[in-house]
This record gives structure tokens, C-alpha cells and sequence, in this order.
């Protein structure tokens, strides 16, 4: 599938990602989710492709299109997409999660729509599971690259998210921004690591800072 002239530095790897946002429903017409564009995931899994690796992409609905030549695999609710992560991790070398994971799901799912009645309604939110925390974990050799999205206290939250998450490798993004990040088609990162001064990628297109994210990984391994 790889007829481009790109490094085939990433060959015989198999790459885990999950990208866009997740939909918590709330009733069978209704649901909560958040402004993902799933860009970044989706440069992600273009770049690992086209840089030889064997790509699973786990992806919450977005306006994209698949990315070619790469194994697809569509989520709706954090629940799936843990199930989804959790049965392809072992067998991954990397695993990347780019998704926007709800913090939170309605508790209970109304199994018919909700008709209003002139009264204020009230959905009680129940926490999720930290799906990367978890990976976290289980982890066994596999590098592990979470993002982090934040308004304020960049670099301390981020540091924050890359131990307690026990990750390899963080992305950070300033989401306060507006120009960059969430639905923006241009990024700017900081990558973190333990025991390292973070790397400023200096604002540039998704697909860019994609390859440098990678080639990050490979000075990891
Ligand atoms: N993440 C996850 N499962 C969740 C929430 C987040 O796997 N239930 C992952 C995201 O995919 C991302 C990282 O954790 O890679 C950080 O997500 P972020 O929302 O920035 O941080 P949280 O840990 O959820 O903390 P908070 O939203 O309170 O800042
Ligand atoms: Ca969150």
C-alpha cells in the first residue's frame, strides 16, 4: 500500500490510535460529546501508514475520511472505545491516544425520548474510566503517548498527566487558543517526557507535527 517516497522508518510497527471525539448518549435521539475534529489522530494514523507501520485507528464519529491503508475501526461511547483499546493493546508497539474521551456518561440511559414537561431537567453525570491511565498500567514494552488539553498551568498539568498517566511521551496542547489545537487545521505542541525539558514544535499543519511526533517516538525507542 506504500508507493510514496516517505522514510519507511516506522515498518514492522504495529500502531494503536485512537482519534475524535466520544458520544455519551442520553436518551435514543440524544447525546453529550465535545468539538474533537479528530484531525490530529487521523495525521497521526496518515503519517504512522505512510511511514511503513501496521495502523489501527479507533475513532469516534468525525467528517473525515478514512485514512487509506489503514485498519478502521468506528466508536461511539468511552465504554467502547476502552473495550476497543483494551483488546488491541497487547499486540501493539505503540499506542497513541489522540480520542477526546468524555470525562463523563449520563447514568442512566432513557430507553425512550425524554419529553419535556415544562420542569427543569436534571442528568446525573457518572465519572468514566481513565482509559489511558489504564493502559498505564497493563503496559508491557508498548510506548504509550497520551495528549493533554489545557487552558492554564500548561507545563504542570501536562508533567502532571505524563507520571500519573505513566506515559512515554506527552503531547500538550494549549486549547485556550484558537488558532491552533481542537478544530483548528494548524497545531502547536510541547512534547513532554519524564526527566527532559519539554520540545516546543513550533506551530505548523497537523500532518507535520504528526511526522515529528513520530520521529520523537523513534528517538524513544
Ligand atoms: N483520556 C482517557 N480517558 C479518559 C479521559 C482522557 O484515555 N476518560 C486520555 C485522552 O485521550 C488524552 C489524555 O487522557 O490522551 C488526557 O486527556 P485530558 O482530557 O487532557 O485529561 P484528563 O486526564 O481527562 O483530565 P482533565 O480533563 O481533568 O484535565
Ligand atoms: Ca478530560
Amino acid at each position: 500500500n506504500n508507493l510514496s517516497a516517505e522514510k519507511q522508518d516506522l515498518a514492522g510497527r504495529k500502531v494503536l490510535i485512537s482519534a475524535g471525539p466520544t458520544v455519551e448518549p442520553i436518551d435514543p435521539v440524544r447525546y453529550l460529546s465535545n468539538h474533537s475534529s479528530g484531525k490530529m489522530g487521523y495525521a497521526l494514523a496518515n503519517a504512522a501508514a505512510k511511514r511503513g507501520a501496521e495502523v489501527t485507528l479507533v475513532s469516534g464519529p468525525t467528517r473525515l475520511t478514512k485514512p487509506a491503508g489503514v485498519k478502521f475501526i468506528q466508536i461511539q461511547a468511552a465504554a467502547e472505545l476502552q473495550e476497543t483499546m483494551e483488546k488491541n493493546f497487547s499486540k501493539s508497539d505503540i499506542v497513541i491516544m489522540a480520542a477526546a474521551v468524555s470525562d463523563y456518561h449520563v447514568d442512566q440511559v432513557a430507553p425512550q425520548k425524554i419529553k419535556k414537561n415544562g420542569q427543569d431537567l436534571e442528568l446525573h453525570l457518572v465519572s468514566n474510566p481513565d482509559i489511558l491511565a489504564g493502559l498505564g498500567q497493563i503496559k508491557k514494552g508498548q510506548i504509550l503517548v497520551g495528549f493533554a488539553a489545557e487552558t492554564e498551568n500548561l507545563l504542570a498539568n501536562g508533567n502532571k498527566k505524563l507520571q500519573k498517566k505513566n506515559l512515554d511521551l506527552l503531547v500538550l496542547n494549549d486549547v485556550s487558543r484558537t488558532d491552533i489545537g481542537f478544530n483548528a487545521e494548524d497545531n502547536e505542541v510541547r512534547l513532554l517526557r519524564a526527566r527532559r525539558e519539554p520540545r516546543l514544535i513550533a506551530k505548523s499543519s497537523k500532518d507535520q507535527i504528526a511526522n515529528q511526533i513520530f520521529d520523537e517516538i523513534l528517538n524513544l525507542a
